[in-house]
């Protein structure tokens, strides 16, 4: 598929309408970090998607008035957000061509606290991308809930890359790999028939290490990723670990899941101090959790690791296999102390 299959009906009537949808977020077991022009990933990705880190938006579009966007978050206005959705909405025209053809007042909240520094860009876009398929039915007609879910991916991607990940449950892979019909312009689920039922039932517990704003954007991150030395081995080694992801996860194979999932987290942030300038999104805490783990693992041998996004919190996976509850204490007892203030949030995967 190209570009073009997404170009929207030149034929639409627009009517004032209010949209609500709700979008959940996303955590990558291997991390998308590096794009092209128009949110072309570098390499592919592939991720779980959460099940109580969410975005609930309503859109309410007034039409025939002069284009704006107003936007809310948790009650409060947020100017910066609302320039941000007015330069994506004029990026997306082509796509959706009734879209600057009135007033937005977009009205927004996360589940998970908005300090947290849990990313709400991926649960935010794909809120946001949800509510435009919607109003996009009633003004050009409807389409298939395939494609209009695709559409919403392709959208989702355009906002903020990661998001188009989010508008699918389970495991999801965005990127042209060896996952079949995997593209670089919109996510796909992964075969659910392929994926060990060990996966399937699987707990995320953000450990909130360092809340707040992060020092360097996601989006400066990427752009180092331009001209950091390690950066085409990085792609290349990505894509690579699209073939023992497949054995991995069709075999249940946990022992080498373990492995290659914190391999990609600390890859990640290996880029970020190799990059010129280097920076260091890991706390002390995010140190400490990732040290007890390990030596928690080598005493145990129970399932426990973790994984990492652009920031300092720590995502500590496990899966319900009856090991959980000593899991679930030793986190509880020893982990959450490295916590800013206590803070968790409790996630499991959603299938
Ligand atoms: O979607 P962005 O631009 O916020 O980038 C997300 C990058 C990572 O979270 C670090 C990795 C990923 O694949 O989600």
């Amino acid at each position: 598929m190209t570009a073009q299959e997404f170009l929207g009906k030149e034929e639409f009537t627009i009517q004032n309408q209010t949209v609500s949808e709700s979008c959940p977020s996303n955590i990558a077991l291997i991390k998308y970090w590096g794009k092209y022009e128009n949110q072309i990933p570098a390499n592919p990705s592939i991720s779980f998607t959460l099940n109580h880190c969410k975005t609930n938006t309503t859109v309410e579009f007034f039409a025939d008035e002069v284009f704006s966007v107003q936007t809310f978050l948790a009650g409060k206005e947020e100017v910066k957000f609302a320039e941000k959705i007015e330069k994506y909405f004029r990026n997306i025209e082509q796509y959706l061509p009734w879209i600057l053809k009135g007033k937005y007042v977009i009205k927004t909240e996360n589940t998970f606290p908005h300090s947290s520094g849990i990313a709400s860009s991926a649960s935010g876009f794909g809120a946001i991308a949800k509510c435009l398929m919607k109003l996009d039915e009633t003004f050009s007609g409807k389409t298939s809930e395939e494609e209009s879910l695709r559409k919403a991916s392709f959208l989702a991607r355009l906002g903020s890359g990661s998001a188009c990940r989010s508008l699918y449950n389970g495991l999801v892979v965005w990127g042209e790999s060896q996952v079949r019909g995997s593209s670089d312009l919109f996510a796909v689920q992964y075969p659910n028939d392929e994926i060990h039922n060990v996966f399937k039932n699987f707990n995320d517990w953000v450990l909130l290490i360092h809340e707040g704003q992060k020092s360097v954007s996601s989006t400066v991150g990427h752009g180092l990723m331009n001209t950091n030395p390690y950066a085409d081995r990085r792609f290349q080694e990505a894509r690579e670990n699209f073939g023992p992801m497949k054995d991995i996860l069709a075999t249940g194979d946990m022992q080498r899941f373990i492995k290659l999932v914190e391999h990609e987290a600390l890859t990640l942030h290996a880029m970020m101090m190799m990059s010129d300038p280097a920076f260091i999104l890991m706390k002390t805490g995010t140190m400490e959790v990732i040290n007890k783990i390990w030596d928690f693992r080598r005493e145990t041998g129970l399932p426990l690791f973790f994984t990492l996004d652009a920031g300092a919190n720590v995502h500590v996976l496990f899966p319900n296999d009856g090991s959980e509850e000593k899991i679930k204490s030793f986190i509880e007892a020893e982990l959450l102390q490295h916590t800013q203030n206590n803070g968790v949030v409790k996630d499991v995967m959603k299938f």
